[in-house]
């Protein structure tokens, strides 16, 4: 995507470092990183300079091959995977990514594995793109068929940030608008806020604002409102971890806009990248671990002060306790799609198979 007149990936090499933009201080700051070391790329990943499922699995890859700079024997290769895999819990591109890299790397001879896991991380960012460009693709069908029968611009709500900053380009649940965007069609994207971290205000709104497309930020509570008025034609969000009989894991709050968007016949697409799926789960409520993160999140909000410097602020009484999950699972029941690099699918375990039967073997 562009920035100002850059083209920019989320992650990408130059001059042989790994580089990543510091999310944590968008929208206020544009500061760039270089990932010298395993523990950065860890922290990177555990404080959330980079997050986003498919970016948190791109990360973990040249985390990988930055580990194996320092450290290629067995013992590096172990200590890598179980250091990145450790640092967040919910998203299972991770896994995916880190038993890729895994699988290439241990059969190879140490003094092989640093250039052969540069050369892998490399190819899944690139395969990333291809995914979510695809999913674009088949997003744009959908916001077409309302545009064509709406005839006026389409208003399209996402939760949290499911954009380019959350994928190594073009975003899962924005790939489709950005397209939308590019072939003329009329939208309007709600953003949501989405406390604790406030990621739809400063990540999405950044990405809509950067690409001259139509938007509004709205609180967390308002969608619902939105919806009862005949103000929302579709909702599309992203997810972390979707099970092989389709219910979807995503940023807390997401379910609530699905409870929504169901009682008001508002479309909720989910935009599913396939290594999101985890084909051994199958009741995302049940079995798909949700992440806890610091009560800071909740008790502190970020900003830029009139000064023009980022702070925290307190926003509760010290002695108030606080909690913060930070995903929430959406059965697959309230779903009306799952839009893939295949197609769009049923949120089903039948839907899934039908795109992927390669993996069917493993859907009970
Ligand atoms: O905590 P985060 O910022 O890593 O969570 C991000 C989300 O929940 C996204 O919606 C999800 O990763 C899909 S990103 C294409």
């Amino acid at each position: 995507m562009k920035i100002g007149q850059d083209q920019y990936r989320s992650i990408w090499v130059e001059d042989g470092q790994v580089k990543i933009i510091d999310q944590t201080l968008l929208p206020h700051k544009f500061f760039i990183v270089s990932l010298r070391t395993l523990a950065e790329a860890a922290t990177a990943i555990r404080d959330m300079w980079v997050r986003g499922a498919p970016l948190i699995g791109a990360t973990a890859a040249y985390g990988m091959a930055i580990a194996m700079r320092e450290d290629a024997s067995d013992a590096g290769l172990t200590l890598a995977h179980d250091m990145l895999i450790a640092t967040r819990p919910t998203a299972v591109n991770m896994r995916w990514a880190l038993e890729d890299m895994t699988a290439l790397l241990r059969p190879l001879v140490p003094s092989g594995r640093a250039e052969a896991a540069m050369v892998r991380a490399a190819a899944i960012a690139d395969e990333d793109v291809a995914i979510n460009g695809a999913i674009g693709d088949h997003g744009l069908s959908v916001i077409r068929a309302i545009a064509e029968r709406k005839g006026g611009p389409v208003n399209i709500l996402t939760h949290c940030n499911a954009g380019w900053l959350a994928t190594v380009d073009w975003g899962t649940a924005t790939a489709p608008i950005y397209k939308a965007q590019a072939a003329g069609i009329p939208l309007h994207v709600w953003i949501d806020e989405t406390r604790p971290r406030n990621q739809g205000a400063h990540l999405t709104a950044w990405e809509m604002a950067g690409n001259g497309i139509s938007h509004t930020l709205i609180v967390d509570n308002a969608g619902g409102h939105l919806m009862q008025h005949g103000r929302v034609d579709m909702v599309i969000v992203g997810t972390d971890r979707t099970t092989a009989r389709g219910d979807v894991c995503n940023k807390i709050g997401t379910y609530l806009k699905a409870l929504a968007a169901h009682d008001n016949g508002v479309p909720f697409y989910v935009a599913l990248p396939s290594p999101t799926i985890d084909w051994r789960v199958q009741d995302g409520v049940r079995e798909i671990p949700i992440e806890e993160r610091s009560s800071d999140e909740v008790s502190f909000v970020h900003g830029k002060l009139a000064d023009g410097s980022i702070s925290r602020l307190r926003i509760s009484p010290e002695a108030t306790p606080a909690a913060n999950p930070a995903f929430d699972v959406t059965p697959a029941r309230l779903i009306t799609g799952l839009i893939t690099e295949r197609g769009i699918a049923t949120a089903s375990a039948a839907g899934l198979a039908a795109l992927f039967p390669e993996h069917s073997a493993v859907t009970p």
